[in-house]
């Protein structure tokens, strides 16, 4: 067999086992998992990967690059957004496109087309966010056109983009009525679930000159507690046990919510969560920070027991998926806050740092293996965004995303040595091991060593499937 690329030696990682090989690469795709050392190829690329963890490139379903949102604009566009990816052995974004006022989904597509086109090193796609009831009889068509997951938003009433109960349980039936099989959905609703009403009340409490003062960005953490997603996500969860519409919670934060989705799943209701890397490390300690304000994300950061819990829950398979929510601000743009808790742009960057994460606190701590660390970054986000026959896995036939982790190599996080345009991390000063030391995107090397060698151009558009049944 010919192979442009043989990665020799490494320990190669699925989401079932793990094995010491050589993996041949050939035309973008993988060719061939052999015995260690038993590749060659004539003219071959052979990089050595012996000692090394070897893993299909990571999958973050859940980044906005360059959102205009809370009057600003996302700071990390699809360029360096990728750039920060490849860091963190991520090969494949999917972001959420928007729709303005008064655009269609299909308009939406092609602003997020050309947002993305010629600037990515990773591929890409994006779920479309439904911002208007009449968006929800677009659905049949986007799917045709490979993008088969939806996105609605419970709060965000002032930019626009919220839904009410009916347009959810209206979306979730209509998600439902495109397939024959219960279990073999062609579409999926991805919800942010928090409890608008319940939000207003508290923050209407404390939208105080007298309180601002006192609490400061303290505020944001004390008018989110855990009832306003945990009421949210029992809602949902009951429209999906009626309509049987595919049902997938973002970026889930308490151990309330983990609970209700097992107790969903065990009944048999579609659902399925992801959580994302800072709901696993940080807790709202960090709103005490002079600079608090900075972490200020929705939902927000927890507690030290829904970070337990929310671990248990990756173990134990409620939890299916880890993304990172990327919504990087920059120091000055959170500062457009300016005292009121409820202007703070809301999103952190994270990127160059979720396999990390999931690596460091996951792996390393023993709380779980690297070949589960495989299915929630990499194996599950492909069959559950409808990528899992061609990406997520190594195997021939796969593409050839891949990523190569050196186990001995650290980081202590510094903003300057991550590739963010966000002047700051939520991990700053964190040791983190598992960055990668080369990232490959069908069968090109786009990072080695610390530096970025693949053109901006090089991620392509992926046209994705239903989303697949998960074991
Ligand atoms: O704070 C966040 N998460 N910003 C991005 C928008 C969202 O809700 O995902
Ligand atoms: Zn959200
Ligand atoms: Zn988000």
């Amino acid at each position: 067999m010919r192979f442009d690329t043989i990665i020799s030696g490494g320990t190669v990682h699925t989401a079932e086992s793990s094995f010491v090989a050589d993996v041949g690469v050939e035309k973008g795709l993988i060719a061939a998992i052999a015995a260690p050392g038993s590749l060659s190829s004539p003219g071959a690329r052979v990089i050595d990967a012996s000692g090394k963890h070897v893993i299909p490139g990571a999958i973050d379903v859940h980044v906005h690059l360059a959102l205009p949102f809370c009057g600003t604009v996302s700071c990390d566009d699809f360029e360096h957004g990728s750039r920060a990816a490849v860091h963190s052995g991520i090969t494949t974004v999917i972001d959420f496109a928007i729709p303005s006022k008064g655009e269609s989904l299909k308009d939406a597509h092609e602003t997020w087309m050309a947002k993305a086109r010629g600037k990515s090193l990773v591929d890409f796609s994006w779920h479309m966010a439904l911002t208007d009831r009449g968006h929800i009889e677009e659905i049949p068509e986007l799917v045709e056109m490979g993008l088969p997951t939806f996105k609605e938003f419970m709060i965000y009433e002032s930019e626009g983009w919220n839904s009410d109960d009916a347009m959810l349980y209206a979306t979730l039936e209509k998600v439902r009525s495109l397939s024959n099989r219960e279990d073999e959905p062609r579409a999926m609703l991805l919800l942010h679930a928090e409890s608008p009403r319940i939000l207003d009340l508290f923050i209407g409490r404390h939208h105080t000159p007298e309180k601002m003062k006192a609490l400061g960005a303290r505020l944001h953490a004390i008018t989110r507690p855990n009832v306003v997603e945990a009421e949210a996500i029992e809602r949902a969860i009951r429209f999906a046990e009626h309509t049987r519409g595919a049902l997938y919670i973002v970026h889930m934060s308490t151990g309330e919510g983990t609970d209700l989705v097992k107790a969903a799943r065990a009944r048999g209701v579609p659902v399925l969560a992801e959580t994302c890397a800072q709901y696993l490390v940080l807790d709202d300690s960090v709103f005490e920070r002079s600079d608090g304000h900075l972490y200020a994300c929705c939902p927000q950061v927890k507690k030290a027991g829904d970070i337990d819990r929310l671990w248990r829950g990756l173990g134990d398979g409620e939890v299916c998926v880890v993304s990172t929510d990327t919504c990087s601000f920059t120091r000055e743009q959170k500062a457009m806050w300016n005292g009121d808790f409820t202007k703070i742009p809301m999103g952190l960057p994270g990127l160059d740092t979720m396999v990390p994460i999931v690596y460091t606190f996951g792996v390393q701590a023993g709380r779980i293996t690297m070949n589960r660390l495989v299915q929630l970054c990499c194996t599950n986000p492909a069959r559950v965004m409808g990528l899992g026959d061609r990406k997520g896995t190594i195997a021939p036939g796969f593409d050839a995303d891949l990523a190569i982790i050196d186990p001995a190599a650290s980081l202590t996080v510094d903003p300057k040595s991550l590739y963010s345009k966000a002047d700051w991390s939520p991990y700053q000063g964190m040791t983190l091991h598992g960055f990668s030391s080369l990232t490959m995107v069908r069968g090109t090397v786009v990072y080695e060593n610390g530096k970025h060698v693949g053109t901006p151009g090089h991620g392509q558009f992926v046209s994705r499937s239903g989303p697949g049944r998960l074991n």
